[in-house]
């Protein structure tokens, strides 16, 4: 027996805040061995209020430890969305005797102006650090880019583009994304806009992040654009293009809408700055839709696990891929290994890993692609069953029978992503964390990510199948907690 843990639905190797309201990722970044992130925080309430950017440092991404808040909001307004940069070259003029300063970018939110609606109440500003982000000034000369009179232009991604010696930001802006660049973080010029006739549109635009990948030994640009409403489950999500950047205009490739990660909780999600040849996502694990009222006390909200980006090509046409990150090895307690196993109707998983904790790892393959479901459950009779739907050649993520649901009518749903590999054999990776699901199918070219609240922990593992599938290899791997 388990004793309940006196913070039901609390994350254990997911970062969550030891309290109040979290949302978006903000400033990741990798500077002289630590990673940080920062976050949108409240740290006066578990609802969204005034933001302010709370801060979190880790070595490995996996171990995180909570800071004092970074930034709090001023006189221009709340510290909304942004990114941090590794100012090498020191073109902001901010370090001193040969430091090498930390900016960070950011949206001031004017809640005064949004009031008087004069529309321009949302524009860009600095503030850096030149003690590893343990101290943060704002630059005196904010804001760096006023409003032009676009009442959603916020949260800034920005990253050093080596062909032209300048720093390129992507910025949100309505319906559309706007580039700028510039010398030194201070002063920005106008390049060019991207999206206003392509893409989703079921919503706003929000937290973009342009960045190279390499395909073939070709550079290969990705623009993640999150949308709110709109997403393909309901609620926020997060869209891309690929496509040709050349430090002015983004081109892509095709203007078929793509989605990063299918279930509802992978929302604003961007990339570390400064990590080399990795490309590394943290989304926040939640949905505008019901993020203010989910059943969790005294904090809301948890980042989704660090994932390593790619690209992979699928007759003729490339798509992004989302693998978690190997880091999270360091999680790894006992491994259970099952080989050949057919199961026809139902094979109980549990007697055998003895899963105790529901915090795994789950890797599989199959022989074929045929139907078959992942069932995590307790005693109580909740359910999230996790599955492959061959006739609809689409995975599943069915939290309707999760336990708590009520908080929100859309929330207890079955969500689907269509299979996007065409490989005959199936292989997933599941990574369960007391209260979420990450599913990353074919090498990560299908990704649904969904939370739930169980009444007790999900510990029983159950695989089914009705028309009987083979798995040749099964491992399942016990996950240690990371939090303190
Ligand atoms: C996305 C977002 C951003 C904004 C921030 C405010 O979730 O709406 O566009 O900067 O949250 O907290």
């Amino acid at each position: 027996v388990v004793a309940a843990s006196p913070e039901p639905h609390r994350p254990q190797y997911h970062f969550s805040p030891k309290a109040h309201w979290m949302n978006d990722p903000n400033g990741m970044v990798y500077f002289n061995g630590t990673y940080h992130l920062f976050f949108q925080y409240y740290p006066d309430g578990t609802t969204w209020g005034p933001m302010h950017w709370g801060h979190a440092t880790s070595k490995d991404m996996v171990r995180w430890q909570e800071q004092p808040i970074a930034l709090f909001p001023d006189s221009l307004g709340y510290i909304f969305s942004g990114s941090a940069v590794v100012d090498v070259n020191n073109t902001t003029g901010f370090g001193k005797n040969g430091q090498t300063p930390l900016v960070a970018i950011f949206t001031h939110h004017n809640p005064v102006l949004e009031k008087q609606k004069t529309g321009k109440h949302e524009y860009q500003s600095l503030a850096y650090s030149l003690d590893e982000g343990k101290t943060w000034t704002k630059y005196a000369g904010n804001p760096v880019l006023p409003n032009p009179g676009i009442t959603d232009f916020r949260d800034p991604k920005v990253r050093w583009y080596e062909p032209q010696k300048k720093w390129i930001m992507t910025l949100a802006t309505k319906d559309r994304i706007t580039f700028y660049s510039s010398p030194d973080l201070k002063n920005w010029t106008r390049e060019s806009e991207f999206g206003s006739t392509v893409g989703a549109h079921g919503g706003v635009w929000e937290c973009p992040d342009l960045f190279p990948l390499t395909h073939n030994g070709k550079t290969v640009w990705t623009l993640l654009v999150s949308i709110n409403p709109g997403g393909p489950n309901g609620g926020s999500a997060t869209q891309y293009f690929v496509g040709d950047f050349d430090g002015k205009t983004f081109k892509p490739y095709s203007t078929e809408t793509k989605w990063l990660d299918y279930g509802t909780d992978n929302y604003a999600g961007v990339t570390f700055s400064n990590t080399g040849n990795r490309t590394i996502l943290m989304g926040w694990m939640s949905n505008w839709q019901y993020a203010n009222v989910v059943p969790t006390d005294p904090w809301r909200s948890a980042t989704t696990v660090p994932r390593e980006l790619g690209l992979k090509e699928v007759n003729k046409e490339l798509f992004l891929t989302s693998v978690p990150v190997e880091e999270l090895g360091a999680l790894n307690q006992e491994t259970v290994l099952v080989n050949n196993l057919t199961v026809k109707d139902r094979y109980e998983l549990t007697a055998k890993t003895r899963n105790e904790s529901g915090l795994f790892r789950l890797e599989l393959s199959t022989k074929t692609a045929g139907d078959f479901a992942i069932v995590l459950a307790n005693e109580q009779g909740n359910e999230v069953v996790i599955g492959y739907d061959k006739t609809a050649n689409a995975y599943y993520i069915d939290r309707s029978k999760a336990g708590k649901t009520g908080f929100e009518k859309g929330f207890g749903k079955r969500h689907t992503a269509p299979r996007l590999s065409v490989d005959p054999k199936i292989s997933l990776t599941l990574l369960v964390d007391v209260a979420s699901v990450e599913l990353f199918a074919d090498g990560g070219l299908t990704v649904m990510t969904d939370i739930f609240f169980p009444d007790t922990d999900l510990t029983k593992l159950v695989i089914k199948s009705a028309s009987g599938i083979v798995i040749p290899a099964l491992e399942y791997t016990k996950l240690t907690s990371s939090v303190k």
